[in-house]
């Protein structure tokens, strides 16, 4: 029978690369803290309606990314392609944002989304997310943006873009899509084929399209801050305000557009030239529309999602210090089958002391173990002699030097060197 690989799109992450993923999350975890923001869990299955109103029912996601099935009970169920809807359902299904309160939160987990895979592009991939939700106020956009910039600068990126545009509300929007649709119009035999069906159902993504004759039709279309009605205008002035007081570098992007349709007002994007084409560590932005989308009463929001893999790759290529790699402390090597039950016990002993130990379970004999504690600070050594006077050898591999203490000092022992 073949043998079974994982689903295309999809990775394992290996010993090898994981305790550098638990370092990048506990770093954006205390970055988190520190910006007060708490933790979240959320299911990674939600009803469709959740995405197909919250995201928008033109956007590539909803019309051809998402994983969506039939559960056994009949019911449309799809495999989250991002957390920011189910943030906002879990505040209005839980009363978070009642009565003006307000609420930041963030988590962690897989996305999915069926898209071509290529370097930084998964089916299944990782978010950094955080939401902060109740404040309609510029300040709120600008500790969003700082926090993301700040996980970046702890994780030691170098070379990043802040890029950051206003994609208008709900009162200008319209106004400037009318108006780009007929611009494109005019310039409809020099669009793709998909801006072309764009044109009526979402003119504002032919902005941000990678085909160079659109990129060169859209450079000449309205440009959209003529188009900001006087709320947007000095939102946005107040936002980039913000930045500057905080003396972060960024640039604008009259034509970065996003590609969910729950924007109002900031859109931004953080981008390293270490990618390619699929250069976007993070993104986010204001929604503050979203809410009513899903059904709940108005809860203004503005957050953004870091892409933990297109990280680890930054990282990777930067050359980038992810701490230590955690290994065993301390083996406790058996010299002969009687003392393996003792050796047991004694690493069993020092792991309930929080160091971490290993002792041979698979029948190695005592130099293949003495070649395996080569690699940590301490060997315990027992043997018939040790049983006999209840003691252990504790050789320190770094310096060679050894000792013959009673068992009952071993932890003690340990504890007090480093
Ligand atoms: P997004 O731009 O779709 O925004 O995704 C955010 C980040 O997730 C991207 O910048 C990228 O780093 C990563 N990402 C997206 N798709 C993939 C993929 N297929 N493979 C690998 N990484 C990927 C959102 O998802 C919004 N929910 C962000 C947000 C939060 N806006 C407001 N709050």
């Amino acid at each position: 029978m073949a043998a079974i690989s994982a689903p295309r799109g999809t990775r394992d992450i290996l010993p090898a690369e994981s305790w550098k993923w638990s370092y990048i999350i506990n770093t954006a975890s205390q970055t988190m803290r520190d910006f007060g923001f708490s933790e979240i869990h959320l299911p990674i299955f939600e009803h469709t309606e959740l995405f197909s109103r919250g995201v928008g029912e033109t956007t590539d996601i909803v019309e051809k990314e998402m994983y969506t099935f039939e559960d056994r009970g009949g019911r449309s169920i799809t495999l989250r392609p991002e957390a920011t809807a189910g943030v906002m359902r879990a505040a209005i299904e839980n009363n978070l944002c009642v009565q003006g309160a307000s609420a930041k939160l963030w988590n962690w987990g897989p996305m999915f989304r069926h898209e071509r895979p290529q370097k930084g592009r998964y089916r299944q991939f990782y978010q950094i997310d955080a939401e902060c939700l109740g404040i309609a106020g510029a300040m709120a956009d600008v500790e969003v943006i700082a926090l993301s910039i700040e996980i970046f600068r702890r994780l030691g990126l170098k070379n990043l873009e802040v890029v950051i545009n206003s994609v208008g509300c709900e009162k200008c929007r319209p106004v400037y899509r009318q108006k780009l649709i007929e611009y494109f119009d005019s310039h409809k035999d020099e669009l793709c084929e998909t801006c072309l069906t764009r044109l009526e159902r979402n003119p504002l993504r032919i902005l941000d399209c990678k085909n160079p004759s659109c990129g060169h039709v859209a450079d000449g279309a309205p440009d959209i801050y003529d188009s900001l009605c006087d709320e947007c205008k000095e939102h946005f002035a107040e936002v980039r305000a913000g930045l500057e007081r905080l003396g972060f570098t960024y640039t604008l992007n009259k034509r970065l557009v996003r590609g969910l349709d729950y924007y109002t007002k900031t859109a931004y994007e953080i981008l390293s030239g270490a990618l390619g084409a699929q250069n976007a560590v993070a993104g986010g932005g204001r929604y503050d529309n979203l809410s009513s989308a899903v059904g709940g009463a108005k809860i203004p929001g503005v957050g953004f999602a870091c892409g933990l893999d297109r990280v680890m790759l930054v990282m990777e290529e930067q050359g980038c210090d992810f701490g230590e790699m955690p290994k065993t402390e301390v083996y406790v090597a058996a010299l002969d089958d009687d003392a393996r039950g003792a050796a047991q016990i004694l690493t069993y002993e020092l792991r309930k002391n929080k160091i971490a130990s290993a002792c041979d379970t698979a029948g190695k004999s005592f130099k293949a173990q003495m070649k395996i504690a080569g690699a940590c600070k301490f060997a315990c050594i027992i043997g018939a002699d040790e049983i006999a006077n209840n003691a252990v050898s504790i050789k320190d591999m770094r310096s060679g030097s050894q000792v013959n203490i009673s068992m009952s000092d071993a932890v003690k022992y340990i504890l007090g060197r480093d």
